[in-house]
């Protein structure tokens, strides 16, 4: 295996800090550098276990700057991108498309001219991996999955963002022959995720004992994947996916959004030593989310068949793991919770 020097973009946001642990330990010849601009949802205490390895280098810039992305390409001789940096919660895209579309559009085509200008014409042993998520595809309705030929369709600000950078990812392949691979995945649940998205939202509340907003009727589907499971299949994609090929990731677990979250209340009371029923009392049906999508659903067939990849977890199992893993980091979530977010808290939920 050549040596890889990797830019990995968003690496101390949620999926990112998991992917850059695993590259790390994992591949200790290669050099992996983080590139993050540490916006809120950036936290470099997700990495504290391994930010002294000799092959972990982390840089604070934004993938907007086109001259600083260029001077670490030059710096660290860069023949790899993992991209993850993103802005990525759709509350927040429908409240502030235009940052969307800079960093997720506007970001992605600037460290795709970057590569260009600093890799030339010679696209051998390089590799441009983007990560992007099934919501490209827009909503299904009770039956179906999402496969890799479904047209795209995407309906909030931030899966207008996340497919126009696919488009431009694909047209770069397309008319310069940049060595790009694409993987759309499902949602994510896992340690580290930044309290604004709904297991992590839904365990601070409960903990404190404050109202669980549920969106409309509760009866959203989503298809939940172990992140630790989606950094795998990222390993996986980066080593053996065909470059111009697109990888659909997910769980093959589909929860109605209400099951889930009784499901997750009655395992809090179990850990909290609380009656059972307790937490389902704070369950507050709210207004809903602006254009939500009814229901995602993933078939990763042409994964588990051309590069054998599948879960390794059962979500049973992942979400208790999770729930005691943020009881046990109560000083992680009250860093992150504090500060700007209390702010966004208020105003996403003060106005439903
Ligand atoms: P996140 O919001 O937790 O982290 C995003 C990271 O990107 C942060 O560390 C942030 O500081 C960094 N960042 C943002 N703007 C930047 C900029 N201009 N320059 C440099 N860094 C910047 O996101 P996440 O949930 O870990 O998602 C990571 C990627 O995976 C995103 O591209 C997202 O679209 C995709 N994805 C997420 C999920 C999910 O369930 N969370 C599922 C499928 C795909
Ligand atoms: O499908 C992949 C996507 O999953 C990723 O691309 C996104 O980055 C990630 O944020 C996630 O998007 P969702 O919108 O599905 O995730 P979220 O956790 O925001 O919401 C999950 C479901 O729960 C959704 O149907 C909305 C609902 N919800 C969410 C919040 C935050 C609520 O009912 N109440 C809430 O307070």
């Amino acid at each position: 295996m050549s040596k890889k020097n990797i830019l990995i973009t968003g690496g101390a946001g949620f999926i990112g800090s998991h992917v850059v642990r695993l590259f790390v330990n994992k591949y200790p010849d290669y050099q992996i550098i983080n590139f993050d601009k540490l916006t809120y949802a950036g936290n470099l205490e997700n990495l504290r276990d391994i930010d002294q390895k000799p092959n972990y280098t982390f840089v604070k810039g934004d993938i907007l700057d086109e001259a600083f992305v260029e001077e670490t390409f030059v710096k660290y001789a860069i023949n790899s991108v993992i991209h993850l940096a993103a802005e990525s919660h759709v509350d927040r895209s429908i409240t502030n498309p235009l940052e969307f579309i800079q960093t997720n559009v506007i970001g992605t085509a600037n460290l795709m001219n970057v590569a260009r200008k600093c890799w030339g014409d010679d696209f051998s042993d390089k590799r441009f991996y983007h990560v992007s998520t099934d919501e490209v595809y827009g909503s299904l309705g009770a039956t179906g999955y999402f496969t890799e030929e479904t047209s795209y369709d995407p309906r909030s600000p931030y899966s207008s963002s996340k497919a126009s950078s696919d488009h431009l990812v694909r047209a770069y392949y397309h008319t310069y022959g940049f060595p790009m691979v694409i993987s759309n995945c499902s949602n994510n649940y896992g340690a580290n995720q930044f309290p604004e998205k709904l297991i992590p939202l839904f365990i601070n509340n409960i903990k404190q004992e404050k109202p669980l907003p549920v969106y409309g009727k509760g009866d959203n589907v989503r298809d939940w994947l172990w992140v630790n499971d989606h950094a795998d299949a990222i390993d996986v994609i980066f080593h053996k996916g065909e470059n111009g090929e697109t990888y659909n990731i997910g769980g093959n677990n589909e929860w109605q959004n209400i099951k889930l979250i009784k499901f997750l209340c009655r395992i809090m009371d179990e850990k909290l030593g609380r009656e059972q029923g307790a937490s389902e009392k704070l369950i507050t049906y709210v207004k809903d989310r602006s254009g939500h999508d009814q229901r995602y659903a993933i078939d990763a067939s042409k994964l588990k068949n051309e590069l054998g990849w599948s879960p390794s977890i059962k979500f049973e199992q992942g979400l208790e793991n999770t729930v005691e893993w943020y009881l046990e980091n109560e000083d992680w979530l009250n860093n992150v919770t504090s500060g700007d977010y209390t702010k966004y808290y208020n105003q996403q939920y003060n106005a439903r």
